[in-house]
């Protein structure tokens, strides 16, 4: 049975052009993930300004050890189910591992999540040729492309574990070209994991697409957490680019919301949050 948002604010719906508009009024962009509708529900209640249905499913719902295992049909089934739960806020969805494998997987993955499952855009990892090729072969068909770079967790075992990228200068510069080589190819968005602060703030200083930091400082047009990991239930040690927001609050509705308002006033990620 479907039912209508009553909490959920009257507010515009979030739209790619909207975000390209945010960061030149630099007003900070919220996303979070959700894999399903009630915490979507959350979500939109809380005015998020990105859901994103990430491949990180395969850690924190299926319990893997890694995305790797999580396949297309998954993706397609969690991101029905969230965008179930939306209205206003942008519905971002991960092409999982092996779904760029080439154009023809790329573009079937795109019709999957964009046309049965009801995102708006696709996420897809790293700036290698085939990646470009694949980035300009969405946005010439109109679907919304949001590049990950930086720590991307579907390299995990190429990098010998969940480590942080672009610490030597070689490495930063790298990251830096992949950033522009990804705009280039036609990309909305950019999420940018674990990278030091300084390599962030020149990411998102070089870009015109918005930069979306995840364990990459504060000075990203935005940021993005996993919602077990904020929510202090990923089993575990904590990452130390996260926070437990609902220490000391006594709901989940209540936890996002304060997220949502430490992102846009800048107070998250303090400084114990950030690489140098
Ligand atoms: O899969 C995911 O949740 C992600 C975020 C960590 C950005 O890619």
């Amino acid at each position: 049975m479907y039912v209508q948002n009553a909490n959920a604010p009257e507010r515009k719906p979030v739209t790619v052009p909207g975000l390209l508009a945010m960061k030149t009024q630099g007003q900070r962009i919220v996303m979070l993930t959700a894999y399903d509708a009630s915490f979507a529900w959350q979500l939109e209640t809380a005015g998020i300004d990105i859901a994103l249905v990430g491949d990180s499913l395969g850690m924190v719902v299926q319990g893997h050890r890694s995305t790797l295992p999580v396949t297309l049909d998954h993706m397609v089934y969690h991101t029905a189910a969230v965008a179930r739960g939306l209205s206003a806020t942008l519905l971002v969805a991960d092409l999982p591992f092996m779904a760029d494998r080439d154009v023809a997987h790329v573009l079937e993955a795109g019709a999957r999540l964009v046309g049965e499952a009801g995102a708006a855009m696709v996420k897809i990892e790293g700036a290698a040729p085939h990646i470009l090729e694949a980035i300009a072969a969405l946005t010439v068909r109109a679907i919304p492309v949001c590049a990950h770079l930086g720590l991307t967790p579907q390299s995990v075992h190429k990098f010998g574990g969940f480590r942080i990228q672009g610490r030597e200068q070689a490495a930063a510069d790298r990251v830096l070209a992949e950033a522009l080589a990804v705009q280039a190819a036609g990309a909305d968005l950019l999420v940018l994991e674990g990278v030091p602060v300084e390599l962030g703030r020149r990411v998102t200083a070089a870009l015109t697409i918005p930069v979306i930091g995840i364990g990459a400082g504060p000075h990203c047009d935005g940021q993005v957490l996993v919602i077990h990991d904020m929510l202090g239930i990923t089993p575990g040690k904590r990452p130390k680019f996260s926070k437990d927001f609902l220490a000391g609050r006594d709901s989940v509705a209540a936890a996002i919301a304060a997220y949502a308002a430490d992102v846009r006033s800048g107070a998250f990620p303090a400084p114990e949050h950030c690489f140098n």
